[in-house]
């Protein structure tokens, strides 16, 4: 057994937990090596690791019988239409009153993407090749002006990207936002397990360790201490989205209307599954009447192909993870460190450090969906959006949810905005941008642009 003054109940710990293979190397390190690695192990609890370990030996739970969770539709109808101007007075309200911020989670690892960076430092924009964080600076930004507001942005990080994010960030001059209204912080960290439970060396003295999923971010902005910073300025709405979809709407007078006039605690928007094998969870409401997603591994078939009375299929609705959450809720929720949402498990790709060099295993990494927070309140609210006006993931190099996929819907929302607007386009033009900083929404721009006769234009 290795000694080391001042970690004797760390170093019992892992023998007691059968983990001492993280000591391999132990010989070879300087002292303060051997420091970061027992501080690293001092901070595991092995206890609920070894019972997440165990989870990967049972499949998932079913989840409880449900139903299609009721949502607002894209309005239809006469009374439809009202309530959407009726949501409309109100959202612009809050967002006048400077009581909305924007989240973004930009802590995951785009190991899909395989791009070598922050995935919010990747480019998008179809002409300008604009990166992701800029789109969603500029949106702040045009945001910001239009309602003579600042609307705080809180971007959270990992440890693995934060400190790129930062220098991304600074190096491009925050994108023209005030950089006191901008806040970053990183999630926590879970150690990853082979296949037979043991902790992975990343290096020969540090711990393989995965971000803890998107569901981290609620106790993250908790325990930064930005919720509270937050409500201390007066916000009374987060506007949660993921940094690969450069589509959201992260503003919506709409959403954020409903939101409040619902009083919700959280608010999601839907859209309709193309076809029933869409990898989308669906929005359900269980038995016990609490609104959740379930995942589309986990819909049984006869439920993923179900149809209703119109021949449309009857769970339809998709979560495309963009929410609001109240934030005394969130502080409710987060309070002492309360908030235990369900870890998930996913077989994953880990790279171990051995002294040939890395090695590539399959592994179990544990992860946190936000969506799991949809079930802790009785006040959830859900909005039917369109793709088209609000969906471009950025997942794959290529093919489906990739970046050209992602190219070419914002160039067509672009071409329907100046539609909308009665801009005429020259059959010349094939790819067509506008940059945040011209337009948020169709009304936004200017009307009396020409578009010129060529191949890519951009709008500025
Ligand atoms: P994904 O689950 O699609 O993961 O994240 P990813 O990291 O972008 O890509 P892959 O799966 O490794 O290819 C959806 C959103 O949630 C954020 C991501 O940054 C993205 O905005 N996320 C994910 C976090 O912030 N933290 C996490 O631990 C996981």
């Amino acid at each position: 057994m290795i000694s080391y003054n001042g970690y004797e109940d760390t170093i019992t710990r892992v023998y007691d937990n059968n983990q001492e293979h993280v000591f391999k190397f132990w010989d070879e390190l300087t002292d303060a090596e051997k420091k970061s690695l027992l501080e690293e192990l001092s901070d595991i609890d092995f206890q609920h690791l070894m019972s997440l370990y165990e989870k990967t030996k049972e499949d998932e739970p079913i989840p409880m019988d449900f139903q299609p969770a009721p949502y607002m539709p894209v309005p239809r109808t006469d009374e439809q239409k009202k309530e959407y101007t009726r949501a409309y007075d109100a959202g612009i309200d809050m967002i006048k009153h400077g009581k909305v911020a924007a989240f973004v989670v930009a802590g995951g690892q785009g190991s899909r993407l395989g791009f070598d960076g922050p995935k919010g430092a990747f480019p998008v924009g179809p002409v300008s090749d604009k990166t992701l964080f800029q789109i969603h600076a500029e949106k702040i930004k045009k945001y910001s002006e239009k309602y003579g507001v600042i609307v705080p942005w809180l971007i959270m990080t990992s440890p693995a990207n934060h400190q790129d994010t930062v220098d991304f960030l600074k190096e491009h001059n925050w994108f023209g936002l005030h950089e006191e209204s901008v806040h970053l912080f990183p999630q926590k960290m879970i150690p990853s397990l082979d296949p037979d439970g043991k902790l992975v060396l990343a290096d020969k003295h540090s711990i393989f360790k995965n971000p803890d999923g998107h569901g981290g971010s609620l106790t993250a902005l908790r325990q930064s201490g930005v919720l509270e910073k937050m409500i201390d300025q007066g916000i009374e709405i987060i506007s949660y989205f993921q940094v690969d979809n450069p589509l959201v709407n992260i503003v919506d007078p709409y959403f954020i209307g409903f939101h409040v006039l619902q009083k919700a605690h959280i608010s999601s928007k839907a859209l309709m599954k193309a076809y029933p094998e869409e990898k989308v969870g669906v929005f359900v409401e269980f038995e016990n009447g609490k609104i959740g997603v379930v995942e589309y591994s986990d819909l049984p078939e006869e439920k993923q192909y179900e149809k209703d009375d119109e021949g449309s299929l009857r769970y339809a609705a998709g979560s495309i993870a963009i929410h609001l959450f109240d934030c005394r809720f969130l502080m409710d929720i987060t309070g002492g460190g309360s908030l235990s949402l369900p870890y998930h498990i996913a077989k994953k790709k880990i790279e171990e450090y051995t002294r040939e060099g890395e090695k590539e295993i399959q592994g179990y990494k544990f992860e946190k969906f936000v969506f799991d927070a949809l079930p802790l309140t009785d006040n959830n609210f859900i909005m039917e959006t369109t793709r088209e006006e609000e969906f471009a993931p950025v997942k794959n190099k290529s093919g489906i949810d990739s970046v050209e996929s992602a190219r070419e819907l914002m160039s067509n929302l672009a071409m329907n905005w100046l539609k909308q607007q009665g801009i005429s386009i020259p059959p010349e033009v094939k790819v067509i941008e506008i940059s945040p900083l011209q337009a948020v929404e169709p009304g936004d721009i200017d009307n009396h642009i020409t578009i010129p006769a060529k191949e890519k234009v951009y709008i500025q």
